[in-house]
């Protein structure tokens, strides 16, 4: 399948573990995102723009051996790191599939993937996913009616942390993400018990909650 993939993340894949503020910045969101899942053993998950993998631990951990996490990236280059990192760790419940998330459903009916999961999780993807709206309207029609949807992601620091928005801005554009998008308010408008986050001084917020 044809499709546009992600220039930032093809040359930056390699690097993008060490440069990316994992520990420091980015981690507490993907921690809160994936509490938020409220997954369970057995339960399968889409990761949508799963780059490297770094979610896979906390999403296999929550969901153990008999579940599965399917990571869906536009870039060919994370997931070659991704699976990397799942060979190394020895994961044989993790599939990954290359594909425009905005065209979800034709590449997981192409890769004969569920029909329905029981949770989704963005992390740090839909600032950054060309035809965001798109995709994430093609992964929620993939949760199942009582499954939970988690979108992570970043927004201008507030307060006394206000001091790093010129870092978040040089950040963002290095990454390629729209800062000014709200992705999670998505989710907060279109599913129930819904849950909303800000951690990092208001420069990560989490917005949760169960498909219809
Ligand atoms: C900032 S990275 C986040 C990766 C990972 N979720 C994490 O938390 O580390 C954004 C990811 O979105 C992917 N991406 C960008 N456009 C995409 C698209 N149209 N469809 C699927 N993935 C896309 C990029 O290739 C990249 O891996």
């Amino acid at each position: 399948m044809k499709f546009q993939r992600p220039a930032r993340y093809t040359g930056g894949a390699r690097l993008y573990d060490v440069v990316s503020g994992e520990r420091p910045v980015y981690r507490a969101g993907r921690v809160v995102g994936v509490e938020e899942l409220q997954l369970r053993p057995g339960d399968r998950v889409l990761d949508v723009g799963c780059g490297t993998g770094l979610n896979f631990p906390l999403l296999l951990d929550a969901v153990g051996p008999a579940g599965a996490v399917i990571g869906v990236d536009a870039s060919g280059s994370m997931l070659s790191r991704a699976r990397v990192r799942v060979a190394k760790r020895g994961w044989g419940n993790v599939r990954l599939v290359e594909a425009d998330a905005a065209r979800l459903d034709a590449a997981l009916a192409a890769s004969s993937s569920p029909p329905l999961f029981d949770a989704a999780l963005f992390a740090y993807s839909l600032s950054i996913i060309e035809n965001w709206r798109d995709a994430y309207a093609q992964t929620l029609a993939r949760v199942r009616p009582g499954g939970r949807l988690a979108v992570v992601d970043m927004a201008l620091p507030v307060g006394r942390w206000q001091a790093l928005s010129p870092l978040v801005r040089l950040a963002c554009f290095t990454g390629g993400a729209d800062i000014t998008r709200a992705p999670w308010t998505l989710a907060l408008q279109t599913t129930t018990a819904t849950s909303h986050h800000v951690v990092r001084g208001g420069h990560i917020h989490i917005g949760a909650g169960t498909r219809p």
